[in-house]
């Protein structure tokens, strides 16, 4: 898979040369690039934003540089890429999302900031038969500074169920929000050793009993689901 990433703030990425990403990436799975939006720019103040048309507070980015960024790479790749448009105006990231975008063969990430990228580039972008389509995307019902943090979230959640990223192939299946499991959270998990501060680990797991355990672990994961997602259940 490969994967560009086009912000302002290009070290805001360096965090994918680490832990899962980054061995992906030195195994070969995964080829990602990082690009400087300003690079773009077409002015001496290398600028990127303007006033909003209608009015109204902060600044929105020019169609122009992004355009121009986003044209350089669909020049260089091989397949038709998706544009990712991470923003609290978009549709719900999950995990059923992130299985999706794990499919794909190139992943374009437009990092915006302020109040947005000017509209007209994901309408021409989706448009252009040379690029398979564009996808906005929100993380979650809160508000960040950019699309940066949001794009590390979720080339973390797709690259995790590329095949061959997971050491042991199961790894993703029992996890939380996958369809396997359907829409439950995991519940507790304890590791050596059986007694901590005077907590013991729960009776059944050191039982040697797979049946009880597979029960106990369904009945905490439900209760857990409960508790905190009542909306999952
Ligand atoms: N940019 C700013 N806030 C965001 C969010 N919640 N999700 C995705 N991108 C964002």
């Amino acid at each position: 898979m490969r994967i560009d990433i086009v912000s302002i703030f290009p070290q805001y990425l360096a965090p994918l040369e680490l832990s899962l990403v980054g061995k992906a990436r030195d195994a070969g799975l995964l080829d990602v690039r990082v690009h400087d939006l300003r690079d773009h720019a077409t002015d001496k103040h290398r600028s990127v934003d303007d006033t909003p048309y209608g009015g109204g507070p902060g600044m929105v980015m020019m169609a122009e540089p992004w355009g121009a960024a986003l044209d350089a790479i669909r020049a260089d790749a091989k397949a038709d890429p998706w544009l990712v448009i991470p923003t609290p105006s978009g549709y719900r990231f999950d995990q059923p999302t992130a299985t999706t975008l794990a499919s794909h063969e190139h992943l374009v990430f437009a990092c915006g900031r302020y109040e947005g990228i000017d509209a007209r580039v994901a309408e021409h972008y989706a448009a252009r038969s040379d690029w398979a389509g564009v996808l906005e995307y929100s993380i979650g019902d809160y508000v960040l500074g950019g699309g940066e943090a949001a794009a590390l979230v979720m080339v973390e959640a797709a690259v995790r169920l590329i095949p061959g990223v997971l050491g042991n192939a199961e790894s993703a299946a029992d996890d939380s929000f996958s369809k396997e499991a359907g829409p439950a959270l995991e519940g507790p998990v304890f590791t050596k050793p059986p007694k901590w501060r005077e907590l013991e680990v729960p009776e059944v797991l050191l039982s040697g009993d797979h049946g009880r355990i597979a029960a106990w672990r369904k009945e905490r994961a439900r209760e857990r689901t409960q508790q905190r997602r009542p909306d999952l259940t």
